[in-house]
C-alpha cells in the first residue's frame, strides 16, 4: 500500500492507504481526528470542512493523493479548550450554535476566510459560509461571531 505524507495540524504525518481513499475517513479513523463531522458525504453541507493550506475543503470529497505534501488543519488544530482561537471564543460569546454538529466545519470555513481576508464585511462572511448548512438556523449569530473574531484579530 502506498505511503502518503502531509502535515496535519503542524505535525508531519504519514498514512499508508489507497491514494483514492477519502480524507475524512482517514482523519476520523486511522488518525483519530473526529472533529470534522460526516454530514452528507457529497460535498454539500460543509460539516467535514478542513483547511488545506488556506482554503476550506470538504474532506468527504477529497482524495488522499490530492493532499500529499500539503498542510492540513482540522478543528483540533485551530484551538483548544485551554487556548481557544478567537473564532471559538466569539462563537461562545455570541452563543452562535445550538446542536453544534455543523460548527467545526463552519469554523474552518470562517478560518479560511480570515486567512484570506482579515477585514471581511458581513456580506463577505455570509458568502464564505454560504455552502455550510446549519439545520438549527444559527447563521445570523455565526455571522456576528465571525465579525467579532475578525475585530479581535485586527486589534492584536
Ligand atoms: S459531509 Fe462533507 S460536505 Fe457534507
Ligand atoms: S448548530 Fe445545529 S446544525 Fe448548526
Amino acid at each position: 500500500m502506498p505511503h502518503i505524507q502531509f502535515r496535519l495540524n503542524g505535525l508531519e504525518t504519514t498514512v499508508e492507504a489507497d491514494p483514492d481513499t477519502l480524507l475524512l475517513g482517514v482523519l476520523r479513523g486511522a488518525l483519530n481526528m473526529t472533529g470534522a463531522h460526516f454530514g452528507c458525504g457529497a460535498n454539500e453541507c460543509g460539516a467535514c470542512n478542513v483547511l488545506v493550506g488556506d482554503h476550506a475543503v470538504a474532506a468527504c470529497d477529497t482524495p488522499l493523493w490530492s493532499v500529499a505534501g500539503k498542510d492540513i488543519t482540522t478543528i483540533e488544530g485551530l484551538g483548544s479548550a485551554q487556548a481557544p482561537h478567537p473564532l471559538q471564543r466569539a462563537f461562545i460569546a455570541e452563543q452562535a450554535l445550538q446542536c453544534g454538529y455543523c460548527v467545526p466545519g463552519i469554523l474552518m470555513s470562517a478560518a479560511a476566510l480570515l486567512r484570506q481576508n482579515p477585514a471581511p464585511t458581513p456580506k463577505d462572511v455570509k458568502a464564505a459560509l454560504d455552502r455550510n448548512l446549519c439545520r438549527c438556523g444559527s447563521h445570523n449569530r455565526m455571522v456576528r461571531a465571525v465579525m467579532k473574531a475578525a475585530a479581535e484579530l485586527a486589534a492584536q
